[in-house]
């Protein structure tokens, strides 16, 4: 069975939250850790703690993304898994969750969200899937959310990218069903991060490392083309089938 031991795994958005737990715990299954991520500060501790390297990547700046590559590969090794995680949402979320006017989403704040959360996985997947080709093949997988499958009221643009890349996703497994890279989606509920403000949390609200944990599943033995939901920590997670009926 596949397993991390002595296997780059490359996190983008790595320094805090889901990408953060995610090096730890493939860490400690034995990857080794490259981190991207824009906060520097953050980003160096989480290596360290993990073993593993930082690099100031902006994922949607397309021209530092190969020799970024290059530089991992030198130093780590071929990328054999990639954790494609960094996000933002377009707007800090306050309590009262309130429905943003579609006017307020200027064209600045829709290209800002758009080059993070959908360039920087596109920009990501071109430098590394011929990368994992030219090796021993690989998996990717990204970060949807939750609100890649359903509406979210508070903040629709955002939700709009990640169903892009829930379609991503799915017509990729669809279109290289025998690999030699696999990908799948993480769809997480609310976690607890600078994202997601404490006070939004209930009790069965999930924690980085429950979602972590289903993520290394996924790269590790995840389906290609798979979107697998979690939603609350004592709620099992599940692949969601795309459906017509
Ligand atoms: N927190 C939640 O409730 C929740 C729910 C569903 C999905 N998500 C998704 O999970 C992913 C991780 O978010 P999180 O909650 O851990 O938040 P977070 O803010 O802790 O992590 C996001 C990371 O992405 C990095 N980043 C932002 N712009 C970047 C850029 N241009 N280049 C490189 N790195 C960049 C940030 O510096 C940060 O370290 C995101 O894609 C988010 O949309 C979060």
């Amino acid at each position: 069975m596949a397993d991390f031991e002595g296997q780059t795994l490359l996190i983008t958005g790595g320094a805090t939250g889901l990408g953060a737990a995610v090096a730890v715990e493939a860490a400690r299954a034995g990857a080794r850790v490259a981190i991207f991520d824009v906060n520097e500060r953050d980003g160096i501790a989480v290596a360290r703690a993990a073993g593993g390297r930082f690099w100031r990547v902006d994922v949607g700046a397309a021209e530092q993304w190969a020799t970024a590559v290059d530089a991992v590969t030198a130093e780590l090794g071929p990328v054999r898994y990639a954790h494609l995680n960094a996000g933002i949402m377009s707007r800090p979320l306050d309590v009262a969750l309130s429905v943003p006017p579609i006017e307020d989403f200027t064209l600045g704040r829709y290209e800002a969200l758009r080059r993070v959360n959908i360039d920087g996985v596109m920009f990501g997947l071109q430098a590394l899937v011929p990368h994992m080709a030219r090796s021993a093949g690989g998996a990717v997988t990204i970060t949807s959310s939750m609100g890649g499958m359903m509406p979210i009221p508070f903040d629709p643009v955002y939700s709009s990218t990640k169903h892009a890349l829930v379609g991503l996703v799915r017509s990729l497994g669809a279109a290289y069903p025998s690999g030699p890279v696999r990908f799948n989606a993480i769809c997480p509920g609310g976690f607890t991060s600078d994202l997601f403000p404490p006070e939004l949390h209930g009790p069965d609200s999930l924690e980085p490392k429950d979602v972590a944990l289903e993520v290394i599943d996924l790269l590790l033995r995840g389906a290609t083309g798979e979107t697998r939901l979690i939603v609350k920590k004592d709620v099992p997670a599940r692949a969601i089938s795309p459906s017509l009926g």
